[in-house]
């Protein structure tokens, strides 16, 4: 019998081994983690991660052949195959700091591989890793070997938190990399092979190693530079008075385009774009390509630009000062149907107003309190190095506060920010939060999921990013 063991209970090694659980009866699949905590949840009703989807696969095969453990060690050695899903974030000191990945994670778990192993192993790196990690992964395993073989392959994961579950169930690509030996062949043909019992063969392409390392970095850069694009385009289109619904809509509709993934927002976040690019910037350097290392930065420039541009609207529309109002601020999560709030926009947008020393009432359906104040007390770069978490500060604690409910959070507010496109804030009953909140009351929709006509109906003046601007805002500009 196969085994497979995954190192990392994480958002990627959880749900994508419990999707190879389900679809793969025959195969036991353990998930293991440093954290007791993490894993304790995982065998619990009360899973780590919120994915629509989850908690059903997880029921499923948890105790069947899907098994998540802090016996870390013991499962490795037992298994044939391990995927690595630990995290890799970017470098907060030393060389490459700001920049560079981090791979001390990646590192210690390839020496403990290298430890305990006894028999030969197919190591798949389903984390995002700069190119050429491969080689420094098997210097460390091949020093170490005993005379065990190992096969390195390069999987990296294209999963997008929210949608995970579908994503895993019907991937547009499965990508294997691996050596172009005859060893190597063996080893992606059985990774192919557990893959095969749910993914159509013409989805599954292989490549070398280092074509599969750089895809993942490149595919990441390019879903964010589309954003940076269009949000771009969306202070140009604030400028002169274009639409940037209907500048997308049109641009999309060329087929060379395509439609995805063209929405203005107050910026992107999440634990991945901006640190693979970041990586990708590093590597070109590295590489002496310092004017291809320069067009991605852009990338990162305009999504900290579209940040700060959605700050100085709020403030400069509300008299050029929030000191002392209170703005609710609805979503906190980088994205809806997730908890994550790695890198999420909420963070700066609420850094900054507090900056302006705002009272912030915070309604996010799935983030915690206890979250919400790590992630603002939290220097950048350090939210996923979670042995380094920054105690919190008393400051940001007292300007700031958490409610369960979008209407409680707009009481008494001067302005209401849109953070996270939520389902649930286009229902609201805006007519009912209108005669709460002081007067004017201001929307700030950073993800243009309300109907600002009706709202300006209601008596709201509203800004929606990439749209034409009310009178007042006009009257008002606010200089980025
Ligand atoms: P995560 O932070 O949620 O999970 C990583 C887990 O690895 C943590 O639970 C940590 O305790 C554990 N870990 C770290 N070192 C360990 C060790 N030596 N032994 C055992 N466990 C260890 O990270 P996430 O989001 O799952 O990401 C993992 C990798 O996948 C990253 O490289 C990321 O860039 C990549 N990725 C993430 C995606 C996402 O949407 N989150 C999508 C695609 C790729």
């Amino acid at each position: 019998m196969v085994k497979i063991c995954c190192i990392g209970a994480g958002y990627v090694g959880g749900p994508t081994m419990a999707v190879i659980a389900l679809k793969c009866p025959a195969i036991e699949v353990v998930v293991v983690d440093i954290s007791k905590p993490r894993i304790e949840a995982w065998n619990s009703d009360q899973l780590p991660i919120y994915e629509p989807g989850l908690d059903d696969v997880v029921k499923q095969c948890r105790g069947r052949n899907l098994f998540f453990s802090t016996d870390v060690e013991k499962h490795v050695a037992e298994a044939n195959i391990i995927f690595v899903s630990v995290n890799t974030p970017t470098k907060t000191r030393g060389l490459g700091a700001g920049k560079a990945a981090d791979l001390t994670y990646w590192e210690s778990a390839a020496r403990m591989i290298a430890d305990v192993s006894k028999s030969d192993k197919i190591v798949v790196e389903k984390s995002t890793v700069p190119v050429k990690t491969a080689e420094a992964i098997e210097k460390i395993l091949t020093h170490n070997s005993k005379g065990i073989n190992y096969q390195i392959l390069s999987n990296p994961e294209f999963l997008a938190e929210g949608t995970a579950i579908e994503d895993l169930f019907k991937p547009d690509r499965v990508l294997i990399g691996g050596r172009e030996t005859p060893e190597g062949r063996k080893a992606v043909q059985a990774l192919k092979d557990v893959y095969a019992h749910w993914v159509p063969e013409d989805r599954i392409l292989t490549t070398n190693l280092w074509s599969a390392e750089l895809s993942k970095l490149a595919a990441n850069a390019f879903l964010a530079q589309r954003i940076s694009s269009v949000n771009a385009i969306s202070a140009l289109c604030e400028a002169t008075g274009a639409n940037v619904s209907e500048v997308a809509y049109a641009v999309g509709k060329d087929s060379r385009i395509g439609p995805k993934f063209l929405n203005a927002s107050v910026g992107f976040g999440g634990s991945c774009f901006q640190k693979d690019i970041l990586n990708l910037v590093y590597i070109c350097e590295c590489n002496g390509l310092p004017e291809v290392a320069n067009y991605w930065k852009q990338v990162i420039k305009i999504n900290d630009y579209q940040k700060s541009r959605f700050v100085n609207r709020v403030v400069s529309s509300m008299f050029n000062t929030v000191a002392g109002k209170k703005i609710a601020v609805l979503g906190f999560a980088f994205k809806k149907d997730t908890g994550d709030t790695r890198e999420t926009p909420a963070i700066d947008v609420c850094k900054g107003l507090l900056g302006d020393k705002a009272q912030i009432s915070i309604y996010d359906p799935q983030v915690t309190e206890d979250q919400i104040q790590r992630d603002l007390a939290m220097n950048k770069f350090d939210w996923d190095h979670p042995m380094h978490l920054q105690p919190t500060s008393p400051s940001a604690v007292k300007q700031v506060s958490m409610v369960w409910d979008a209407y409680e959070a707009t009481k008494d507010a001067h302005g209401l920010c849109i953070l996270t496109e939520w389902d649930e804030f286009k229902t609201l009953d805006y007519q009912k939060i209108f005669d709460n909140m002081q007067k004017p009351a201001f929307v700030f929709d950073g993800r243009n999921i309300v109907d600002s006509e009706k709202l300006r109906e209601i008596g709201f003046i509203v800004y929606s990013i990439g749209k034409p601007l009310d009178a007042w805002l006009k009257d008002m500009p606010a200089v980025a």
